[in-house]
């Protein structure tokens, strides 16, 4: 049986949501923002994160998934879920719950960018730096991890925990 092991609370994701919640509303002080969550991961993250935020925002996801074993991007990206609102000239926002090698955030940003955005910021949960392979700007991250495989909040392990409301390692 795997084991989990606790790394956050539900008290200190809260704290930390709401810490960058006040960064994000802040710098984005009278403009527009779109935020665009990665699904499926980032749906209980977008949710928290949207709710504490104190500007008018717009909300849509994409849908991506990558092919390998269950703790490693394989590398090769899928979209199965197409952008559905107009980016154009402005403001995005794209919320995942956490960023590893980077592939798929790279992919991610070369897709926005065709829609001709004015802005791309990079707000994740969890930045894994352990087996980052592309260098990514990441403007908002809640919390910094070197190793391990996460799940809870939103995070799965061949889908399952995501519905935990705490954040745990994954020990197999
Ligand atoms: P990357 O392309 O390697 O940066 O991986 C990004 C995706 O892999 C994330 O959006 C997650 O869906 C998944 N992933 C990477 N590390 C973890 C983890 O520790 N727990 C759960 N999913 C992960
Ligand atoms: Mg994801």
């Amino acid at each position: 049986m795997p084991e989990l092991y606790e790394v956050l609370s539900k008290e200190d994701i809260d704290k930390k949501v709401a810490a960058v919640a006040r960064r994000i509303s802040s710098d984005f002080k009278g403009s527009e923002l779109v935020m665009i969550g990665v699904l499926k991961g980032s749906f209980v993250f977008l949710s928290d994160l949207a709710r504490q935020l104190t500007i008018p925002v717009k909300i849509d996801f994409v849908g991506v998934s990558s092919y390998g074993d269950d703790v490693a991007s394989s590398g090769r990206i899928q979209l199965n879920r197409e952008i559905g609102i107009d980016i154009k000239e402005k403001n995005i926002l794209v919320v995942e719950d956490i960023v590893d090698t980077g592939i798929t955030m790279n992919y991610l940003i070369d897709y926005l960018k065709s829609f001709n955005p004015l802005t791309i910021s990079i707000c994740t949960m969890i930045d894994k730096q352990q087996r980052r392979e592309s260098e990514i700007r990441i403007d908002y991250a809640c919390h910094e991890i070197k190793e391990g495989f996460i799940v809870g909040y939103g995070l799965d392990y061949a889908e399952n925990y995501r519905h935990l409301p705490e954040l745990y390692h994954l020990k197999l």
